[in-house]
Formats: structure tokens, C-alpha cells, sequence
């Protein structure tokens, strides 16, 4: 019989430098009130110079491994799946490098590019793994460090970004518990591409020939229509889910949408008709820390006691790509770590 994957544990990890939105104002041509009103957001998490994407998912893999009650060592979880847009290096991925010094031993370990809604990406590869028998633990992560990226000359990007890390064990588990992946959704439109980019510094610039313009190494966005496609996507996404599941919006306890903007939240929010309350909103804290934000999130409810054991909870995010997705799962008892 297939076994369906549960969350067993959650852990979370924030660099310690706090970047105010009143420091960015020093910097950039904004203000607080700029970045409160459009955003939501008030002070995010930069890593500090040497401090890289494979050091903040080692805190938090470390700590979801507690929260789920097991010792990191060989065998431990069979699959490391890493969700970033900010690898340690474009080769070799990232996961193997985070597997080894949490001292797992040989696991299978990747990473996946989904951008922002890569964590709910890696969530259904895990939780395929476990259904096909294929794996019994998995160790699921998001990690970013944006702050490498950002372009120094881009005020609208500068602000809305932040670093941090955020992780999950899928464990295989049985029909009905609480913590059980119910279903999942997950659309992509490559059409429209060039919304969110990195220019540079891959196979398309590589084979030109040229050097990379001033500028390209840096992360770019249309921020007005990745705005629109976000609250549709996300929209659409989280309602083609419920209705599969049969879930009525009355019955979702939690909506936990990807933290890229809190009037993206809420528009989202207002059109799957889910009250405002029951949207959880930390980026005021955090920003947009892209594959880390739906773990942090999770954490950061939990951890003042929002989500209820047993309670339905849905998860939608997106990304790059473009890409988008949904998850479905019955909030576990488990302390997050
Ligand atoms: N401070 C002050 N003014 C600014 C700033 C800033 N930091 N950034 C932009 N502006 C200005 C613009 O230059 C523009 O000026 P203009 O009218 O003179 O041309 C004005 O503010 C309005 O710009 P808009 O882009 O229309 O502002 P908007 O209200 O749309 O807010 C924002 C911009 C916050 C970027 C919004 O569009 C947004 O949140 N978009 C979605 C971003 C997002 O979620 N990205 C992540 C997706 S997930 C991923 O894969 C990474």
C-alpha cells in the first residue's frame, strides 16, 4: 500500500543582520513609508560577507532534523531535496555539499530552480518519493541568500528581498494522520520568462560570446505584471486544489501564500474568499525570502501557536519561471526546531 508523506518536523534559520527599512532609505532613493505601504514589508534578514545559500540551510536542516526527533547521521533521511535561486555555485549543486556536512552520509540529494515557489516543488518530489516507496525520510529545504544577487542600483528589488533558510522531514506515515500531504498542484508558464531573471551568467549569455552587460549578473523583475500574474496564479492554483480535494475555503484553517508582498496576500486571500485573519503574514519581518519563505512562514505561525493541530492548511506560492503551485496537508503535532 502506498504510504502517504507526512510533516514530522520543521526548523527555520535567520542570519542575524537585521537590514531596517530605514537603513535601505540611507541608501536608496525610498522611505519607510514607501516600503510599508507598498510592500508590507519592514525589516528582512541579510547574511553577512562569507556567509553563503549551504550555511543557512545546514542551521535549518539541523533543526528540522531535531524537530522530527532524529539524530543527523548516515541513514537517517534517503533524500536531501534543496530548493534555491541562490546556489553556493551554478555546478555542482548545493544539496550534496548541505547532505554531507549535516553528516547524512550518501543520501540521494538535488537541488531544484522553481525560484520562489521552488519549496512546494521540492515538497511534491519529496512526498512523490515517499508515495512510490522510493524513500521513507525526506529532508526538504529552502534556502536563499538574495542579498548576493540584488543589484546595489535597484531600489525596487533592494528592498523586497531577504536571506534565510527553512526546512521539512516528509516522513512515510498513514492515510488520516495528522501532518499528511493531501495533494498538490503545481503550472508553469515559460512564456514569461524574462518577468523575473538573472541575464547572465549562463548558457544563453555564455554562447554569444560576450561579456555580460554592466548590470546582468543581477536579479531583474517587472514588478507591476509579476504583481497581477502573481494574485491569479496563486488564485487559480490554491482553488483548482481545493476543488480537487473537495475542500470548501470555509474549511482551510491557514492560508500560507508565498511572503512576496502583503496586498499580493491579500488579494489572494479576498478572492478564494479566506478572511484576512486566517492569512499568515510574516514578510513584515522577514520580506520575500523566495524558496525559505513558506517553511519560515509555517514556523513562525506555529511557533505562536496559530496553526492547530489537525487543523487544514493550504500553501500556495510563486515564482520565476513563471512558476507556480499549491499544497494541501492537516497541520501535524510537532514543535518547530
Ligand atoms: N522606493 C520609492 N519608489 C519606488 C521604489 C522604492 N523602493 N521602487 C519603485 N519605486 C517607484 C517606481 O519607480 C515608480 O515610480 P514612477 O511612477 O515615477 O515610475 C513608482 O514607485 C510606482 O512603481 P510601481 O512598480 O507601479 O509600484 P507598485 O505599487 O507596483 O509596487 C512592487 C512595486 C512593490 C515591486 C510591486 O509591483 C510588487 O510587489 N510586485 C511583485 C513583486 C514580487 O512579488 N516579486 C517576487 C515574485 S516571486 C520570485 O520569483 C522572486
Amino acid at each position: 500500500m502506498p504510504q502517504p508523506a507526512v510533516l514530522t518536523g520543521l526548523g527555520a534559520y535567520l542570519p542575524p543582520r537585521r537590514v531596517s527599512n530605514e537603513e535601505l532609505a540611507d541608501r536608496f532613493d525610498t522611505t519607510d513609508e514607501w516600503i510599508t505601504s507598498r510592500t508590507g514589508i519592514r525589516t528582512r534578514r541579510w547574511a553577512d560577507p562569507g556567509i553563503s545559500t549551504s550555511d543557512l540551510a545546514v542551521e535549518a536542516g539541523h533543526r528540522a532534523l531535531k524537530s522530527a526527533g532524529l539524530v543527523p547521521e548516515p541513514g537517517a533521511v534517503d533524500l536531501v531535496v534543496l530548493a534555491t535561486t541562490t546556489p553556493d555555485h551554478p555546478c555542482p549543486a548545493t544539496a550534496p555539499d548541505v547532505a554531507a556536512r549535516l553528516g547524512l552520509g550518501a543520501p540521494g540529494a538535488f537541488d531544484i530552480s522553481a525560484v520562489c515557489s521552488g519549496f512546494l516543488y521540492a515538497l511534491d518530489t519529496a512526498s512523490n518519493a515517499i508515495l512510490a516507496g522510493r524513500a521513507r525520510s525526506v529532508l526538504v529545504i529552502g534556502a536563499e541568500t538574495y542579498s548576493t544577487i540584488l543589484n546595489p542600483q535597484d531600489r525596487t528589488t533592494s528592498v523586497i528581498f531577504g536571506d534565510g533558510a527553512g526546512a521539512a522531514v516528509l516522513t512515510a506515515g498513514e492515510e488520516g494522520q495528522t501532518g499528511a500531504f493531501q495533494g498538490f498542484d503545481l503550472g508553469s508558464d515559460g512564456q514569461q520568462k524574462d518577468l523575473i531573471c538573472i541575464p547572465a551568467g549562463g548558457s544563453r549569455q555564455r554562447s554569444q560570446g560576450t561579456a555580460p552587460a554592466p548590470g546582468d549578473e543581477f536579479f531583474t523583475m517587472r514588478g507591476r505584471e509579476v504583481f497581477l500574474s502573481a494574485v491569479q496564479r496563486m488564485t487559480e492554483s490554491s482553488q483548482s486544489l481545493l476543488d480537487r480535494l473537495g475542500w470548501s475555503t470555509d474549511s482551510v484553517g491557514h492560508l500560507v501564500g508565498h511572503q512576496a508582498n502583503s496586498r499580493i496576500l491579500r488579494a489572494v486571500a479576498e478572492q478564494l474568499g479566506v478572511p484576512a485573519e486566517r492569512a499568515v503574514v510574516n514578510l513584515d519581518q522577514v520580506g520575500n525570502t523566495s524558496a525559505a519563505s513558506i517553511p519560515l512562514a509555517l514556523a513562525d505561525a506555529a511557533a505562536d501557536g496559530r496553526l492547530v493541530p489537525g487543523e487544514r492548511l493550504l500553501l500556495t506560492a510563486f515564482g520565476g519561471g513563471l512558476t507556480w503551485g499549491s499544497a494541501a496537508l492537516t497541520w501535524p503535532d510537532i514543535v518547530p526546531a
